[in-house]
Order: C-alpha cells, then structure tokens, then sequence
C-alpha cells in the first residue's frame, strides 16, 4: 500500500473506467475521460495534509495497481468512511478484505478514529461480504440516500466502532 503518483494515471483510467466498477459505485464517473485520472490524483495529497482523506495504492509486484481504498475523515466526530474497488481482473483474490482491513488498521491504530462506516448497493453483495468478513455490522438499509444518474438508490450500512476492532479475534 502507498500513495498514489500521476503515473499511476493510465492504470486508474484503464481499472476504474471498467463499467462493472463504475455501475457498483457513487462517485466513479462513466465513461471515465482522459485527464480525469490525473485530476483525481492530483487532489490526494492535499487532502491528506488537510486531514479530511487518505488514499491507497494498492499494488502487487506481478500485478501494479489493482485496487483502492480511501478513507473520508470526519474528525469532528472522530469517524471515517471507506470507498473502495478492484480492478476487475482481480476480484476474488481476497485483495478487497485484505486492503480494507489494512485500513481499518491505519483508522483505528494510527489515526485514533472512534468509528467507521461504509455503505455498498444491495445489488452488490460481494461487497457487502467485505465489510462483514472485516468485522463491520449491519446497521440498516437508507431507501433513496444518494442519486446515480436518474436513479435514487437505496444502500445498506455497515459500521464498526473502536472498541469492535479491540475486541476482535481474527
Ligand atoms: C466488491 C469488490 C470490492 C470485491 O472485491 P474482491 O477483492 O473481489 O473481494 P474479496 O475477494 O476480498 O471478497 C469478496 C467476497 O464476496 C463474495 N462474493 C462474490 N460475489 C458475491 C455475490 N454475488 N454474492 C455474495 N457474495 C459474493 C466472495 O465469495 C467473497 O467472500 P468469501 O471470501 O466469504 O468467499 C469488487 O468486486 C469491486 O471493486 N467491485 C466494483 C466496485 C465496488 O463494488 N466497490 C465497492 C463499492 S461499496
């Protein structure tokens, strides 16, 4: 895991510009332009000297890039939100699980967070997955919270708070 550099560029344009990644997320325009993937990236680093984000790289030494996690900090309330995907040619290695719980890690052990949530789809399931097998719990389903396009979606929470990660036993 490290931080993003522009040339990291191609292959953020090349994995989040999958259709199958951008359909899954909120925020991940499609079709995903040119010059979109250095805009982004260049956005990191301030964001992490202003406290409000952090963003991994999540490389392998075969593979480069195949994935991001970010977290949105609220430091207010001491409380993070994940975001993440895979590249598509790496979905079912178990790299999602591993990098979220890396940062949950970093959350928990580093920033002194209290609490983090995330949210997926229902019609994205696998994610769902995720954030069970990291310890995360169900809290509920918001009908409606975010616009995609035209449509209104529904999404389910999930959240796992300071003194859970203490207390797990993975
Ligand atoms: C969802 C996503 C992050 C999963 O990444 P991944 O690296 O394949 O995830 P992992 O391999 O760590 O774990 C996936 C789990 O979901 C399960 N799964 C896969 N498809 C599933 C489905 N249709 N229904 C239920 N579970 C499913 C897998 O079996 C696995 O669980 P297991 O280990 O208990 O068998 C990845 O597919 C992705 O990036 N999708 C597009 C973007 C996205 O959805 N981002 C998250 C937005 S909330």
């Amino acid at each position: 895991m490290r931080p993003f550099a522009l040339a990291d560029a191609p292959a953020v344009q090349r994995l989040a510009g999958a259709a199958a990644v951008a359909e899954m997320t909120l925020n991940i325009p499609h079709p995903y332009d040119d010059g979109m993937a250095e805009a982004w990236i260049a956005t990191l680093d301030e964001a992490w000297r202003a406290g409000t984000a952090v963003t991994f790289a999540i490389t392998t030494a075969t593979d480069g890039l195949c994935d991001t996690v970010s977290l949105r900090i609220t430091r207010v309330h001491d409380r993070g939100e994940l975001g993440y995907w895979i590249g598509q040619p790496f979905w079912g290695r178990g790299y999602a699980t591993e990098a979220v719980r890396a940062v949950l890690a970093f959350a928990f052990d580093t920033l002194a967070l209290h609490r983090v949530q995330a949210s997926h789809l229902p019609r994205n399931p696998a994610s769902g997955r995720v954030m069970q097998k990291v310890g995360m719990e169900r809290e509920g389903l918001h009908r409606g919270r975010y616009r995609k396009g035209a449509i209104y979606e529904d999404v389910e929470e999930y959240a796992i708070l300071r003194s859970d990660w203490d207390a797990r036993v993975d």
